[in-house]
């Protein structure tokens, strides 16, 4: 089976159970501050789970692309990808346990589907404890399928409770389905922690939200998030064990054997991390990512140094990140349309950048785990101590030569020696460069906050673009925009720094809309009619066929509404809710594009 025919097959199934297919959003989140990238296919469709209507109603399906970087240090193996398609149906208030799992079950065998013989599947449940009670429901309607008990695990939270990386949100107990990879007959028995049982797919019941103080309160509806991973399940499928043995990664892999010269066989872990990384940064440079030393731009630029290195591990001494990037389109031609040119100019860039050091930089590195060793074998300061790499040594690969820390310690460690990693951190913050110690907190994800606060700036943010139009004049668009419980920023369209008069006078228009007490508005339909009624939205070729339109003074069709604008919310329901307007500052974004930072007081 191709990749293809896994992705659409699971689509036409929900398809023909009622359910809508969606496009997969953005691998950066829209309006949420709290994570770097999308991590599952819920994530985009939080709201919709915590009870406002999403436009398409409630049956979906989709195929999310997600990048996870918590594994990153395993990839390099035959399972672990950044960057993976998570295939998954969805019910909003709709369907639950029985429907889902019955959904789960005939897709899996039956001939017209995938047509798996259930005598290859194995199943979990939550086994329950003080929060919730064991799913014994979930249990009773996999003995029916004819599931035999033997084959039915029954966990707890940590293997069969699934909710968002951030410790609040929606969340709720899971079934977990297994297929059995031996070559063997499946044992009678189920033994989750036997590798030949790979899952393959995660049915979540949602229907809890976990709250700060550690409790959970019952959601407003009970939901169903499943998730397919779709790299791993083909390879099952068609008997491998090895996920880059698969048409998504074979064509990447064959391209690096060309130009290395070396076998796949032999140098499995650079193959692998090579095909992973830059499938990733494909698709996040898509996207809008930029590799750079900040948040999502560095996990990017991380990613791609480290496919630079491991090819030159390879003998890959000229520029080839670029090579990849039209084997990566092809692969999915028809299913994602890839800005290639954009791509390939980042890479290039990216690349040149990288390159001007690399060798410079392991000459060094070669030098400092040199003097390292020499010193903790010989020295007599430090008889006893294991030989490391100082903070002013790897700060210096950092800042001179461009390796980030993360592939600093992975060499190192290679070749046995350890890192100072605080004094990594201390020389950072000498520098004030980059703060890794404030945007730590965003590597370990997190689920947006909804918060009130964040809700009113997405308000206030739509306010503002309109406050500038009226102010400087109908050429001013969104160009982005960020969203965090504590300030806006919006990034517009516009040629100079603004006048003192300028900015009191959008400060003031925004505080006049607030002080009329408008009320916001949501309307929803396809992206032309609402372009045509004047709402503003830069993303048109984005959407899906489907939009929600907020409106603040009056509906889409009203003439006195004062900003109409695409955008999936959330948004409060009365400007009166907002408080005190106040620009903090505005600068230049890039050329042609000012930033304004806001807060309401
Ligand atoms: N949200 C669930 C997961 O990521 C389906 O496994």
């Amino acid at each position: 089976m191709t990749s293809n025919e896994l992705r659409q097959k699971f689509l036409d199934f929900f398809e023909e159970k009622g359910h809508k297919v969606i496009p997969s959003a953005s691998l950066v989140p829209e309006n949420d501050p709290s994570v770097l990238f999308t991590t599952a296919g819920m994530h985009p469709l939080v709201p919709y789970i915590m009870g406002e209507a999403h436009p398409k109603g409630k049956r979906l399906t989709d195929s999310q692309k997600c990048i996870r970087t918590d594994d990153i240090e395993e990839v390099g193996d035959k399972v672990h990808h950044t960057f993976f398609e998570m295939l998954g149906n969805w019910s909003f208030g709709d369907y639950f346990k029985e429907d889902a799992i019955k959904y789960s079950y005939e897709f899996l065998t039956d001939k017209k589907w995938l047509g798996i013989d259930k005598e290859k599947l194995a199943v979990t449940v939550f086994e329950g404890d003080k929060d919730a009670p064991f799913d014994e429901e979930s249990y009773n309607i996999w003995v029916s399928l004819g599931i035999s008990k033997g084959r039915i695990a029954k966990l707890g939270k940590k293997d069969n409770w699934w909710g968002p990386a951030g410790e609040t949100g929606p969340c709720g107990s899971d079934t977990e389905m297994f297929y059995w990879s031996g070559k063997e007959k499946a044992p009678e028995k189920f033994d989750p922690e036997d590798e030949r049982w790979v899952e393959i797919w995660n049915d979540v019941f949602m229907q809890y939200n976990k709250k700060a103080d550690g409790t959970f309160e019952p959601l407003k509806q009970k939901n169903v998030d499943t998730g397919m991973g779709l790299e791993r399940t083909l390879a099952v499928l068609n008997g491998v064990d090895d996920d880059y043995q698969t048409d998504l990664f074979l064509p990447i892999t064959q391209k690096v054997e060309e130009i290395s010269g070396k076998k796949y066989e032999e140098n499995k872990k650079e193959f692998c991390i090579i095909a992973d990384h830059l499938r990733a940064a494909v698709f996040a440079i898509d996207d809008g990512v930029v590799p750079s030393n900040k948040q999502a731009g560095y996990i990017i630029r991380r990613l791609i140094r480290r496919a630079i290195v491991k090819g030159h591990q390879l003998g890959i001494n000229e520029n080839f990140t670029v090579d990849f990037v039209d084997i990566v389109a092809k692969i999915y031609e028809g299913v994602y349309k890839l800005d290639t040119d954009t791509v390939k100019k980042e890479l290039q860039s990216e690349e040149e950048k990288f390159r001007k050091t690399l060798k410079l930089g392991l000459r060094m590195f070669e030098k400092t785990i040199g003097d390292a060793v020499g010193f903790g074998v010989v020295g007599s300061a430090v008889v006893g101590e294991e030989p490391k790499i100082t903070g002013k040594e790897s700060f210096d690969l950092y800042q001179t030569y461009g390796f980030p820390l993360e592939l600093t310690k992975e060499i190192a460690t290679e070749k046995g020696l350890k890192i100072d990693e605080k004094g990594f951190e201390e020389e950072f913050k000498k520098h004030q460069e980059l703060s890794r110690t404030a945007s730590a907190g965003m590597f370990k994800g997190g689920l947006a906050d909804n918060s009130e606060a964040s809700t009113k700036y997405h308000t206030a943010a739509h306010l503002l673009l309109a406050g500038l139009q009226d102010v400087l004049g109908d050429h001013v668009h969104q160009r982005g925009s960020n969203i965090t419980p504590e300030r806006l920023r919006l990034d517009f369209s516009h040629p100079d720094k603004l006048t003192d008069e300028e900015r009191k006078a959008v400060e003031d228009w925004v505080n006049d809309k607030i002080e009329k007490k408008l009320e916001v508005h949501l309307d929803e339909c396809d992206p032309k009619t609402a372009k045509s009624k004047g709402a503003e939205g830069e993303f048109i070729e984005k959407y899906g066929d489907r939009v929600k339109v907020y409106s603040i003074g009056g509906d889409l069709d009203s003439k006195d509404a004062i900003s109409k604008e695409i955008c999936g919310g959330p948004h409060i329901k009365n400007t009166s809710e907002l408080g005190h307007f106040r620009i903090k500052n505005e600068t230049s974004s890039s050329k042609g594009v000012r930033r304004i930072k806001a807060v309401l007081e």
